[in-house]
């Protein structure tokens, strides 16, 4: 039996095919455009990512046996707002996660409406990039588009409904929108009143390993597939990944080092902490999630790379690192603003240290060990909660690095576990479908075959201290500048 994990990314679709075994039988990704109208501005066209899909399907599945598709499920990247018509066209751009229009709409919910009132709600506070201020958004910005919402729906929400037909989302996703009551898995009715809209226009709620129905009979005829394969609610991508890095039942991490950065602690029970410094949402296996999240992590490296050195080589770059825990740069790695801890849209990118004699290694080495220190960011938090972190695993574009791993052991100081396959999202994905199949018991026994631990790096004393005092400076950097991010907002 083939199950197809589709990992809705912000660069692009990536689609997984697995076996019964759990082994990885093909790969494809596919891009698509990510449009920045004003600075801090992210949208993407949602008939992209189906066009895209529905081409990465096909080409998964070519020169395979159709017939052995059985399920298909996703991983989506969370928080966006997608809206519909009454004849389900898509009324404007998907206004994404890292999208940061919205201060005036989260100040308006967490200082109006109030933090505590939103946590009781919700379990957590307003941040720009979450689902309901851009709701706000919409109805004060665009209100006839607000006239015309039918349904309100999150990215690969998108995929499922064009794929079945079903109007459906997933605990683990609808937990990013702040509509949602987390501890009881269900929309928050007041949460909709301040929101101004219905319940109606809310998909129906699974757990992520559910089935919410069978493909079409269209989408199967242009695939070549069965008719009854089935398809998985699925997660928000953070929760796939955690299902596919094997990060299920309590006290587990995974660090994420996609465009976003992400500390994910898996939970047992319910649980905020006082200040909702960290994201209190559901997770896939049907239990709860803290999480910390960076806007641009290997995003950041990414840009350097592409965008300013103009090289693809990023292996060769990093191969002339070699004094590590010992640069005097350093680089903020806010591209497009911060959500944790700072809540800051206005947050920028920022190198600070340099000299005349400041190489490109420490530059690029300055950008990976940013990154670095903001997870530690949510890691401190975390551990602050009193979570007691010794290890971790890891995926995402950016665990490819052998080096940006060690760094993180080290920042961190825990081992960090490497696992066989770094296809996080897409990965959790084909899993949730085959639970869905029932292939397995539930997402611990999935997890329990098929993800496997290939190396541990452990964290060396040495550089554990070097770093720790260089955590300490990074510490400061951010409260200095802090007011000039705010000036060149106005600017
Ligand atoms: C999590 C978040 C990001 C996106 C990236 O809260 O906003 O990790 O899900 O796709």
């Amino acid at each position: 039996m083939f199950y197809i994990g589709v990992d809705l990314g912000t660069s692009a679709v990536k689609l997984l095919l697995m076996n019964e075994k759990g082994q990885i039988k093909n790969v494809v990704s596919k891009e698509y455009p990510l449009y920045f109208p004003k600075p801090g501005w992210s949208e993407q066209n949602p008939e992209d990512w189906f066009k895209e899909t529905m081409d990465g399907l096909k080409e998964l599945l070519k020169d395979k046996d159709k017939s052995q598709v059985a399920g298909i499920s996703f991983g989506g990247q969370m928080h966006g707002l997608v809206i519909l018509d009454d004849q389900d066209h898509v009324i404007r751009p998907a206004i994404l996660w890292n999208d940061g229009r919205t201060t005036k709409e989260r100040d308006y919910l967490n200082e109006v409406i109030g933090q505590d009132t939103l946590s009781k709600y919700t379990a957590n506070i307003a941040f720009t990039g979450f689902t309901a201020p851009k709701i706000l958004w919409v109805k004060e910005n665009e209100p006839e588009n607000f006239k015309r919402i039918h349904k309100i729906m999150l990215p690969k929400d998108y995929l499922a409904y064009k794929l079945t037909g079903v109007f459906c989302t997933d605990v683990s996703d609808a937990s990013g929108m702040l509509l949602f009551d987390v501890k009881n898995r269900c929309w928050s009715k007041e949460m909709i009143e301040i929101c101004h809209i219905k319940e109606e226009q809310l998909a129906k709620v699974f757990e992520s390993y559910e089935s919410v129905g069978c493909i079409t009979e269209e989408i199967a005829k242009e695939l070549g597939i069965p008719e009854t394969v089935k398809v998985a609610a699925g997660a928000g991508d953070n929760a796939a990944a955690a299902v596919g890095t094997g990060t299920v039942g309590d006290g587990q991490c995974n660090i994420s080092l996609g465009t976003s950065g992400t500390v994910f602690v898996s939970s047992k029970n319910f649980g905020v902490d006082d200040y909702n410094a960290l994201h209190s949402f559901d997770h896939a296996d049907g239990s709860y999630h803290l999480m910390g999240c960076m806007l641009s992590a290997a995003s950041c490296n990414k840009w350097w790379m592409d965008g300013i050195l103009k090289t693809k080589e990023y292996s060769k770059e990093q191969e002339a690192i070699t004094k590590l825990g010992e640069n005097t740069v350093y680089f903020l790695p806010y591209l497009m603003g911060e959500r944790s801890p700072h809540n800051n849209p206005n947050a920028r990118g920022t190198f600070i240290g340099m000299s005349m004699d400041t190489t490109r290694e420490e530059m690029t080495q300055a950008v990976l060990e940013g990154v670095a220190f903001a997870l530690r960011d949510s890691f401190e938090v975390a551990k602050s909660l009193g979570i007691n972190i010794e290890r971790t695993k890891i995926c995402g574009g950016g665990a490819k690095s052998p080096l940006w791993k060690k760094i993180i052991a080290n920042v961190l100081n825990i081992k960090v576990d490497v696992i066989e396959s770094e296809e996080g999202p897409g990965l959790g994905a084909a899993m949730l479908a085959a639970v869905a199949c029932g292939e397995f018991k539930d997402v611990e026994e999935a997890a329990a075959k098929i993800v496997k631990v290939t190396d541990t790096i452990e964290p060396e004393p040495e550089l554990v201290a070097l770093y720790e005092k260089r955590y300490k400076t990074f510490a400061k950097i951010y409260p200095g500048v802090k007011d000039v991010f705010d000036i060149l907002q106005e600017d």
